[in-house]
């Protein structure tokens, strides 16, 4: 799993988590929640909300990214990031 957070998936179109959800996070994005750290438990209910049709086209673009990702790969990842340390402030 580690892969798809550090790699991604170019096949599948999936760009790598850590590109936005990093230490040094892209600045094609204005506002970019952290991810390390946080309770796997919430982590996962974003991601599943994200990938669910409720979830609104605003929230772009993590509805793309969620809905590509099985449900699976989307709690081994909330898991991944949740034992990782959060980042320095
Ligand atoms: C292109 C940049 C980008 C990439 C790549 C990306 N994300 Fe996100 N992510 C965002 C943005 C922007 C938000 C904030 C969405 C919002 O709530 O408005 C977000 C929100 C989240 C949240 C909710 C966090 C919270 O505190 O509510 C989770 C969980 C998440 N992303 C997981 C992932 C995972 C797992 C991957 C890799 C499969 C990934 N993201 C790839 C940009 C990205």
């Amino acid at each position: 799993i580690w892969k798809l957070a550090e790699e991604g998936d170019p096949a599948r179109g999936l760009p790598a988590c850590l590109s936005c959800h990093g230490a040094r996070p892209t600045a094609a994005v204005g506002l970019l929640p952290r991810l390390d750290g946080q309770r796997a438990r919430y982590l996962e209910d974003r991601l599943d909300y994200f990938a669910g049709d409720a979830a609104p086209e605003v929230l772009a673009p993590m509805t793309e990214i969620a809905s590509r990702l099985t449900g699976d790969e989307r709690a081994a990842l909330a898991d991944w990031f949740a034992a990782r340390p959060p980042l320095a402030k």
